[in-house]
């Protein structure tokens, strides 16, 4: 059935099935493909995008959930890709491969508006549920701190 929806400021209506994740929607029928697949379980945050603001995992969430919301992908971010914290990523060379980086990136975002002068602990809480096969958590701590920074918060 059609279920209707805004994705980066655009009203859209998509025709698949109500249980469809919106990770399919999103890559497969609205070709947006910054979001990435990792495990498809909700364990990882590799999916992860903002729905109504909040951080969500778009792998274990179906498109009837979202019907009415407004969601905001990796695209979506910052209209020139310039959000405080891409340029905090981009500033400390943060990813190395950059499959997860996305939803590292959406995730460290979310947290920033409940944490805005977040400390170690806070960043560890939010952040245990984004994986990295990578290693790049001590620079991705190191980026969200300098973000923070930069909207005014800062580390605590
Ligand atoms: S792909 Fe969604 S949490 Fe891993
Ligand atoms: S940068 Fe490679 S998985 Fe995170």
């Amino acid at each position: 059935m059609t279920t209707r929806f805004t994705i980066n400021g655009r009203p859209v209506a998509v025709d698949v099935e109500d249980d469809t994740p919106l990770l399919w929607v999103i890559r497969d029928d609205l070709g947006l493909t910054g979001t990435k697949f990792g495990c498809g379980i909700g364990m990882c945050g590799a999916c992860t995008v903002h729905v109504g603001g909040r951080a969500t995992r778009s792998c274990i969430t179906t498109v009837a959930a979202v019907a009415g919301a407004q969601i905001t992908t990796i695209e979506g971010l910052d209209p020139a890709g310039a959000h405080p914290v891409q340029q905090a990523w981009l500033a400390l060379q943060t990813p190395q491969c950059g499959y997860c980086q996305s939803g590292q990136i959406m995730s460290a975002a979310a947290l920033l508006k409940d944490f805005p002068t977040p400390t170690d602990q806070d960043i560890d809480a939010v952040m245990s549920g984004n994986l990295c096969r990578c290693m790049t958590y001590v620079r991705i701590r190191a980026a969200i701190k300098q973000a923070a920074a930069a909207m005014g918060g800062g580390a605590s």
